[in-house]
């Protein structure tokens, strides 16, 4: 059965996302934060996109949703009027209980009700200014699904957090048009399982996927065995190791090597990756004089401690600019780096940036080349 989806995204790597996706579907639309696609064979596969934040099959989309708060009454008509059912049937048959992304609660509540009977939970986003809260919005399909479905809604308004098994629903609006939709998982598709160490200033898995995908390593008409074989990518400042487990499940052949200056960051980055079946080759060590050979790394992916959240720490501290020097020492002929900076290092010139919004802030994922160097 086919069926009508919308990916979510970060701010900024929709086209990154589209780009994954036409492996699986055919993409219709980009919108702000969102991908629109058809895909003729929904399967768990869906429940694999790497760069997409989530995952949603829609029921309804929604024309003439105002500013003003008669919006709130066409939303709730629509929701009772959607084909709610038709969306849980593929729910079920694309993401199975039990299956992926379906966790242990999840699976008991529907063994035994089945999703069509679970009570509802609505969680809604919408762009622009508008005369109602996203509260208002949420209540407003949350009473219209649970009329259509003969099933309780409970509303996040006070604060209370839905119960376990209830069924995740989705309300986007941007302009005058809205999106329902019922969450293909049980869980966004951004919290990783094997994410269960962290550091303050880790980087969102999907965008960790995004900087792997701007490595060019990461073709989609390659086949799988076959990405990555033999090349050398390395996180000289690797955190918990996001940008590594992500390099890991999406080029099987590669060596991975992160290096922190932080002996707990190691840990952590070695800890991720073991629950991502992903083979990492972990080293306390300072991204200021890299223990790796000159030439011996194909691809850099690097999110430096620049930020609010992370001080550099051992040569870094005094030189910010030896990070790229070793970077541009350790890195093979014809090899390049993704970093989320804003800023071009002296000795590289740019290749790619975009610009990403993130939590409010808006770093840029920038893919550098080595400069040629002057006579
Ligand atoms: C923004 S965090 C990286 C987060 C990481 N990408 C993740 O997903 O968890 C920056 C990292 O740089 C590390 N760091 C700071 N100074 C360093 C240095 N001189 N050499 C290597 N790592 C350093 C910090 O310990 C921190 O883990």
């Amino acid at each position: 059965m086919r069926a009508f989806a919308v990916a979510r995204a970060v701010r900024g790597i929709e086209p990154l996302v589209a780009a994954e996706i036409k492996k699986l579907g055919v993409v219709r639309r980009l919108r702000h934060r969102e991908v629109w696609f058809e895909a003729p064979e929904p399967g768990p596969d869906l429940l694999g996109l790497r760069t997409a934040d989530d995952v949603l099959l829609v029921a309804a989309v929604v024309d003439g949703v105002g500013p003003g708060r008669a919006a709130l009454e066409r939303l709730r008509r629509a929701a009772e009027g959607a084909d709610a059912g038709t969306a849980l049937r593929l729910r079920r048959t694309a993401a199975p209980p039990g299956g992926r992304g379906r966790p242990v609660e999840a699976r008991t509540a529907s063994r035994a009700s089945g999703d069509g009977r679970r009570p509802v939970e609505v969680s809604a986003t919408f762009v622009g200014r508008r005369s109602y809260s996203r509260f208002d919005v949420e209540d407003a399909v949350g009473a219209g699904l649970s009329r259509a479905l003969g099933v309780p809604y409970h509303s996040r308004a006070g604060g209370v957090a839905p119960p376990p098994g209830a069924v995740p629903w989705r309300v986007t609006i941007e302009d005058d048009q809205a999106v329902i939709a019922v969450r293909l998982g049980d869980r966004p598709l951004h919290r990783r399982p094997y994410k269960e160490d962290s550091i303050p200033g880790t980087l969102h898995p999907p965008l960790a996927a995004a900087m792997v995908a701007l490595t060019g390593l990461a073709d989609p008409g390659r086949d799988h065995h076959g990405r990555g074989a033999g090349q050398v990518v390395l996180d000289p400042c690797c955190g918990a190791g996001t940008t590594l487990a992500e390099a890991g499940l999406l080029l099987p052949r590669a060596r991975l090597v992160g290096v922190d200056h932080s002996p707990a960051s190691v840990r952590a980055a070695a800890a991720n990756a073991r629950r991502a079946g992903v083979a990492l080759t972990p080293v306390v060590g300072d991204a200021g004089r890299l223990p790796l050979p000159s030439g011996s790394v194909d691809r850099v992916l690097v999110n430096p401690p620049w930020g609010r959240q992370v001080a550099a720490a051992g040569l870094l501290a005094r030189d910010g600019g030896l990070l790229w020097r070793e970077v541009r020492r350790v890195l093979a002929p014809g090899g390049l780096v993704v970093a989320l900076t804003g800023d071009v290092p002296d000795g590289f010139r740019v290749e790619r940036a975009i610009e990403v919004s993130l939590s409010g802030r808006h770093p840029v994922l920038t893919v550098l080349r080595p400069a040629r160097r002057r006579r």
